[in-house]
């Protein structure tokens, strides 16, 4: 059998400070080269606290995550994760943002890269401003473009679609696939089930807290996926009414 790029065996985290709180049970997942996984489920239950742990930020209580076949210890640039909040150094510019990720290259290759990313994540005009210059959609794409400098493996995203328009949605939307087309393994975190079924080929639901797997779903809808398909929409009531027996996001 092919190895996992990713994989989670029995993995548990419990946070013991005022209250203890037991995040995960039991988590066993193998993420492979070439999926889309995303995960939904009700606000609270652990879902950035996998990706966390994913991404090497936290250490699960018990249980194991190898990367690779390697145990994840640490952060690492193959695994970029694009948290909840874009979380850019507010003092640097667009191109300083970037520029951090970057590994110890030469100027000019560096230079390059950086003016690519931007091109890629339309940023180009921007490249000089702010981070307080930047509209909520615009700063999502910096904290992309900066996941996507150190050329991942693994593109973890905690919920990267929330709070923004429609319009935004949707382009950034066609973004992530379009990454995931050009080979780029993904995981995304998000309440949305539309959000899910575009995207992914495979769909986990965890339960509310503490989270555990309830429902394991492959996603063989043929892309460029129609919210309007009759198929989309039977797979939507199907994770819907799973999701929703777990208790509604806020
Ligand atoms: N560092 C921490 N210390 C203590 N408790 C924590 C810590 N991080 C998360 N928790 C707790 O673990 C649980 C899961 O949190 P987590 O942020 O993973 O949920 P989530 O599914 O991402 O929620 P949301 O959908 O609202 O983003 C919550 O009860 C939270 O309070
Ligand atoms: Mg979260």
């Amino acid at each position: 059998m092919r190895e996992a790029l990713l994989q989670a065996v029995n993995i548990t985290k419990i946070f013991e400070g005022k209250t203890r709180v037991e995040a995960l049970r039991s988590i066993d997942l193998a993420i492979n080269q070439g999926e889309y996984v995303a995960i939904l489920g009700p606000s609270g239950c652990g879902k950035t606290t996998l990706l966390r742990i994913f991404a090497g930020l936290t250490k699960p209580t018990t249980g194991k995550c190898t990367f690779l076949g390697e145990e994840i210890n640490k952060p690492n640039r193959q695994r970029a994760l694009v948290f909840q909040d874009p979380r850019l150094f507010p003092w640097l510019t667009v191109r300083g943002n970037i520029e951090l990720a970057i590994k110890k290259q030469a100027f000019i290759e560096a230079n390059e890269r950086i003016v690519e990313l931007c091109k890629k994540m339309q940023l180009s005009e921007f490249m000089y401003s702010y981070p307080h210059e930047l509209s909520g959609g615009m700063a999502k794409r910096v904290a992309l473009a900066r996941a996507l400098a150190g050329d991942p493996k693994l593109l973890l995203l905690d919920e990267p679609l929330a709070h923004l328009d429609k319009n935004i949605q949707l382009s950034l939307l066609n973004e992530l696939h379009r990454l995931w087309k050009d080979g780029l393994t993904s995981v995304l975190v998000t309440h949305d089930v539309d959000e899910a079924l575009m995207l992914a080929t495979r769909i986990i639901i965890l339960s509310a807290r503490p989270a555990q797997i309830i429902a394991n779903q492959q996603i063989s809808l043929p892309f460029p996926r129609d919210p309007l398909d009759g198929e989309f929409v039977q797979l939507k009531e199907k994770i819907m009414k799973i999701n929703s027996g777990v208790g509604e996001p806020e």
